[in-house]
């Protein structure tokens, strides 16, 4: 039987060969556009001297953190970290001047056509590799970053990049088609009624940040769907937040500082980031300057978002009210507060946090169920831990749990359902990945 997901993938493969066809037309016309300085210089044969420039590079590898993919076990830049996608697992590549394995043989010209373009050593690259936002980073900033990828170590380490795609997503021509529907290839353009400000926060978010990447909602083939950009998006088993200013789940009652104050140190008071935004804030946002930090949150708060009037709480006579504040108390108030105050900086509060009151509860169900581990950056050095509850408590009892903590103490968000945690029970599949990394 042919269930509807098959369908849909399979309809969607016909749909990106046919683009296939017109994207490899306007694919020729799109190299155009890089100012490369010099074109015939390998990568492993130059090192550059100039140490302002390496200095400005390393700056920008840290907001568009490269690292955070490039980066597994086998050592900085040398590739092969996994990262799942509906369509299968892709992996990274070795981005090392290393000439047989990694970009050694790369030219100024190859280094920026991948980068911003999407094309790579074998051929198209997949949007997995963030081209899709890095298309607005500038000529200065990718000469900046060829300078510091060129004062790498070269490393072996082989990588075979669609090893765990699944048919026919392991085909690079594929993209073209992709690229065509989706791949909006333009530079930056900034908008001269806006403050300098707002537009370097713009080009940090929409650019180098990649921001989108996480809080942007995906369409079946994996593609941006604009109008609801950065009203949040899935990575995983996690929920990436609403980050305009929309009142009610996004930013609107942050201000400037507080946004500032999360991406620098992990925690704006109330919310603590864990998962994937830890990762970003630890290896890239805690880097940044404290004016490019401010220029991202003006940036973020002029955003309209598309606010929806917030539901009214559930009465506290509701069952599952009773019930999950009974299971409230016992198992979370010790750390979360008997108000949902949390810890400032430390632990989660729930009052007022608006990502406790998100559409998608995939955060809060898989955290409760796996525990999790708060961010540590360069302000707070040891991040505290959430434990696990997948062992002690039933999927109803969570439920009523997260219910009540998403309609106290102010917040009000639609109730959380025993479907939903035995859902992300069976996707998180415990014990599979304790033996996984037991190995
Ligand atoms: C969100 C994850 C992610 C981030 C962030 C990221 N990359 Fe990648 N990158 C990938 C993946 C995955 C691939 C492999 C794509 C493919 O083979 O289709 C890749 C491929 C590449 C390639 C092509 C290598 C080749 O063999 O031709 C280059 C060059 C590259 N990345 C450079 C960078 C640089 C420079 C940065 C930072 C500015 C960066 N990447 C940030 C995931 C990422
Ligand atoms: C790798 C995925 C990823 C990337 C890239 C990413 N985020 Fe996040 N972000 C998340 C997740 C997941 C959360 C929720 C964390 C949590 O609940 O602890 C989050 C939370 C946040 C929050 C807190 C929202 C709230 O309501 O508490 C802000 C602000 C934020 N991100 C801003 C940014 C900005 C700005 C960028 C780009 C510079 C960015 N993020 C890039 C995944 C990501
Ligand atoms: C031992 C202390 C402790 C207990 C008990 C505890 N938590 Fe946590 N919890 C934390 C810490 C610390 C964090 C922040 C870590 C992080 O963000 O990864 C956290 C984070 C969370 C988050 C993630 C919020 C987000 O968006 O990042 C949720 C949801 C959560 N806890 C729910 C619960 C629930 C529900 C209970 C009771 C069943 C509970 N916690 C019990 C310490 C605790």
């Amino acid at each position: 039987m042919i269930n509807k997901k098959t369908a849909l993938i399979g309809g969607g493969a016909l749909a990106l060969a046919g683009a296939v066809m017109l994207g490899l037309v306007i694919q020729a016309n799109s190299t155009a556009r890089s100012q490369v300085a010099n074109d015939s210089v390998r990568l492993s044969d130059f090192k550059s001297s100039d140490a302002a420039l390496i200095k400005q590079g390393e700056y920008v590898m840290r907001g568009a953190d490269c690292a955070a993919c490039h980066t597994a076990k086998n050592g900085d830049f040398a590739g092969g970290y996994v990262i799942g996608t509906p369509f299968g697992d892709i992996q990274s590549s070795n981005i090392t001047p290393d000439r047989e394995t990694g970009i050694g043989n790369y030219t100024q010209r190859d280094f920026f056509n991948a980068v911003r373009q999407g094309q790579g050593r074998h051929g198209l690259l997949f949007p997995a590799m963030p081209y899709t936002d890095y298309t607005r980073m500038s000529d200065d900033d990718l000469r900046a970053l060829w300078a510091f990828f060129s004062t790498l170590e070269p490393k072996a380490h082989k990588v075979d990049e669609l090893a765990g795609m699944n048919f026919p997503f392991n085909q690079r021509l594929l993209m073209a088609g992709w690229n065509w529907l989706f791949f909006d290839n333009q530079p930056f353009a900034p908008e001269p009624a806006q403050s300098p400000e707002w537009n370097r926060g713009r080009y940090l978010v929409d650019g180098a940040g990649h921001c989108a990447a996480c809080h942007s909602p995906r369409n079946a083939l994996g593609g941006p769907i604009a109008r609801q950009a950065l009203q949040g998006g899935l990575v995983g088993t996690w929920f990436a937040p609403n980050i305009t200013n929309d009142a009610h789940l996004g930013l609107g009652d942050s201000t400037v500082e507080q946004i500032v104050d999360y991406l620098k140190t992990g925690s704006d008071g109330v919310a603590v980031a864990s998962g994937p935004m830890a990762e970003a804030i630890e290896n890239s946002t805690q880097h940044l300057s404290d004016e490019d930090l401010r220029a991202i949150a003006v940036y973020l708060k002029s955003l309209p978002g598309a606010p929806q009037p917030a539901p009214a709480a559930l009465a506290t006579s509701d069952a599952r009210m009773q019930h999950g504040g009974q299971g409230y108390e016992v198992h979370c108030s010790a750390c979360h507060g008997t108000e949902g105050e949390g810890v400032s900086h430390m632990i989660t509060g729930f009052a007022g946090n608006k990502a406790i009151l998100a559409g998608n509860t995939d955060t809060l169900t898989s955290v409760v169920l796996a525990g999790a581990r708060a961010v540590h950056t360069h302000t707070y050095v040891t991040g505290a831990g959430m434990p696990a509850f997948d062992w002690k408590l039933s999927d109803g009892e969570i439920a009523d749990i997260l219910t009540f903590a998403r309609n106290s103490w102010g917040n009000s968000a639609p109730a959380v359902t025993t479907e939903e945690v035995a859902k992300m029970r069976k996707q998180l599949d415990l014990p599979a990945q304790m033996r996984a990394s037991v190995q």
